[in-house]
């Protein structure tokens, strides 16, 4: 008996990843190529940019990936790439990949959907005594997406919240921009985070006590909906910078930032609640929370989700899952692990599968 080894490509957004995993549980490889393309002025990711990354990239990143791995082509067993969704065009890049590999080395092929694929993580990287058990909830909280997600089987899921604006991620860093918070390793986000953590100015204090604090008040927007929303809290930041020319004290900055972080947050905590609530409505009994996406590592959040829980479900425990950080983000461990199932049974797909660029999970 040898176990099952698939080679795997990502490409939906603007990453370029491969990687190799086997069917029990190892990651022999995961290359990941950033592209730092997000643009400000056109709001997000510029597809032809992207693109064109995708396609010189690629090729590099298979060849790493299997040097990593230790292996020649002809140990693969399987070939998998995401098929969506994601955008049409760096869709295709590993697609195309993947599809002529496959075809070329007469080996079966899977197309996986980049979003179950997050959300089966877990079952790859928790030690077997603390797998998430089904019916669980995700929460997938990054630049790309903001979602609550109900998994009731590896194959069903249902979205049960996602945003109608922008995602978390990326409002976390244009606040955070906006308030020009000191570099940080981690990105803007991270940097917000930090600067809330080391605590208020001494002036702030004195502030506080005479009551002389400033900052936007922020709302849960959509209240009792089951929906995200963040350009309002961006807008509120935006509106009460712009009144004041951009111009405002340290004491004023923590204040906005550490206001902005605990209703971003707070947030989530609404809608994870009512997630809850729904769930125990339909006698869904949840004992699982799984938390992935770059968002995912602010410890404020860990500590807010913790509390969350035992609030909405005081006498049953909801063990919070965090799979490591490098797998939280988008990779190709994640896509050649939710293949892998489809592999085992023989359940594959033809040479001449489609992309499905926009497709509900
Ligand atoms: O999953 P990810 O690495 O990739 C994209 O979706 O692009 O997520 C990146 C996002 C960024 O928007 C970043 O600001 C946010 O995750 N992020 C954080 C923190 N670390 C990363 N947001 C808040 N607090 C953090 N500590
Ligand atoms: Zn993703």
């Amino acid at each position: 008996y040898r176990q099952f080894t698939v080679l795997a490509v990502e490409s939906s957004a603007d990453d370029t990843c491969a990687a190799v995993v086997t069917s029990d549980r190892q990651i022999l490889s995961n290359v990941v190529v950033r592209q730092d393309n997000y643009h400000e002025s056109f709001g997000g990711i510029h597809p032809y940019v992207a693109i064109k990354a995708h396609q010189r990239n690629m090729p590099n990143a298979v060849k790493k990936a299997l040097e990593e791995a230790n292996l020649a082509v002809s140990d693969v067993d399987g070939v998998a790439f995401t098929q969506g969704p994601g955008i049409a065009g760096c869709l295709s890049v590993g697609a195309n990949a993947a599809k002529t590999l496959a075809a070329a080395l007469n080996k079966p092929l899977v197309g996986v959907h980049h979003m179950q694929a997050h959300a089966l993580t877990p079952f790859l990287t928790t030690p077997t005594e603390e797998l998430p058990q089904y019916p669980f909830l995700t929460l997938l909280i990054s630049g790309g997406h903001t979602l609550l997600l109900l998994a009731t089987s590896p194959r069903t899921f249902r979205t049960l919240a996602t945003t109608v604006d922008e995602s978390i991620g990326r409002v976390f860093d244009k606040v955070s921009r906006m308030l020009s918070l000191p570099w940080n390793t981690h990105g803007p986000g991270a940097a917000l985070e930090a600067f809330v953590k080391f605590g208020p100015p001494a002036e702030q204090l004195v502030a506080h006590a005479e009551g002389q604090i400033e900052a936007p008040e922020f709302s849960i927007p959509m209240r009792g909906r089951l929906a995200f929303s963040y350009t309002g809290p961006h807008s509120a930041v935006e509106r009460f910078l712009h009144a004041r020319g951009g111009i405002v004290n340290d004491t004023t900055r923590y204040e906005i930032a550490s206001r902005f972080q605990r209703a971003a947050v707070g947030q989530l905590e609404e809608k994870l609640a009512l997630g809850l609530e729904a769930c125990r409505q339909k006698d869904t009994q949840i004992r699982h929370l799984v938390v992935s996406g770059g968002v995912a590592s602010n410890l404020f959040l860990r500590e807010r989700l913790r509390v969350c829980l035992d609030k909405a479900s005081p006498n049953v425990h909801i063990s919070l899952v965090f799979p490591p950080p490098s797998l939280c983000t988008d990779n190709a461990v994640m896509i050649a692990w939710a293949s892998m199932s489809r592999f085992l049974n023989g359940d594959t797909d033809d040479y001449t599968i489609d992309l499905r660029s926009k497709w509900s999970i």
